[in-house]
């Protein structure tokens, strides 16, 4: 990409710039406005290296051959959830999220998964949490939740465990989100971290809304994909990068 660089990292930058101004909402929304967006989307999610941390860190707790029930609050697109599914094919997953357009992605993102329910819902209303589940993961959540709200979900979440049953919160970057939450109502408190590649999905979103609109652009990364034999999304992706940082996940057990 070395013609180009100099290009793309100030357009990077512009862009940077521009997804400080963006709610969760305006993303969330603009990222499954097409077919086309949502399925690059799921796509490039994959390489992010949250989800293998939180699997393995089920793997503490849970052998594959366990059943039961795992509770997804702000399950978003799903991808951990298919991740823990496929890793854990006897468990029945419950996803909750308060976007439609999230939800609607993810279902047509898990169609082909059998023992999952993809519930669209404000996580804030505890009538429609699930009863006596084994794990509840909350990834990249906290942070949406008021922070005077954060310990009373989380405490709330100790009641809809059975006994030894765990709770994960994790967060990638945002420590103090972590070290806000409490341990109220469980027997046992651990905190990991681990170094990794996070994919950034606000940045992505702008860069593919400045594709769109920027013939400059456009040509451009045309131009690259094509010299490289990659798609506009992988030149998207390519100048986007992964930001490298730490996850931080607390585990909590009943
Ligand atoms: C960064 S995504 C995390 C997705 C998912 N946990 C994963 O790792 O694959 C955060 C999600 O939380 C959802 N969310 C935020 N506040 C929520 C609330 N009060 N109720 C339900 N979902 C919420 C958002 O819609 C978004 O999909």
């Amino acid at each position: 990409m070395s013609d180009n660089q100099e290009y793309f990292n100030q357009i990077k930058q512009e862009c940077i710039n521009e997804c400080k101004t963006h709610s969760l909402k305006e993303v969330a929304e603009g990222m499954f406005a097409t077919e086309e967006v949502a399925d690059l989307f799921l796509k490039q999610e994959k390489e992010d290296e949250a989800y293998s941390f939180i699997i393995d860190l089920i793997g503490k707790y849970f052998t594959r051959e366990a059943g039961g029930k795992i509770y997804i609050p702000g399950s978003g697109t799903g991808g951990l959830a298919r991740r823990i599914m496929d890793d854990y094919p006897k468990m029945t997953v419950i996803q909750i999220d308060s976007s439609p357009k999230m939800s609607e992605a993810n279902k047509k993102a898990s169609k082909n998964y059998k023992n999952t329910d993809i519930l669209q819902g404000d996580i804030l209303n505890l009538k429609q949490s699930p009863k006596s589940v084994s794990a509840i993961i909350s990834y990249g959540v906290m942070r949406y939740i008021p922070e005077d709200k954060r310990n009373n979900l989380v405490s709330s979440w100790a009641l809809a465990l059975v006994k030894n049953g765990i709770v994960i919160v994790g967060e990638g970057i945002a420590k103090d989100v972590i070290d806000g939450i409490s341990s109220q109502g469980y027997a046992s408190e651990k905190l990991f971290e681990r170094d990794a590649k996070l994919f950034r999905n606000s940045l992505f979103y702008t860069l593919l809304k400045r594709y769109h609109s920027d013939n400059k652009f456009r040509g451009i990364v045309n131009g690259e994909a094509s010299d490289n034999n990659l798609s506009f999304a992988d030149v998207l992706n390519k100048i986007a990068g992964y930001a490298h940082g730490k996850i931080y996940v607390k585990v909590l057990q009943k």
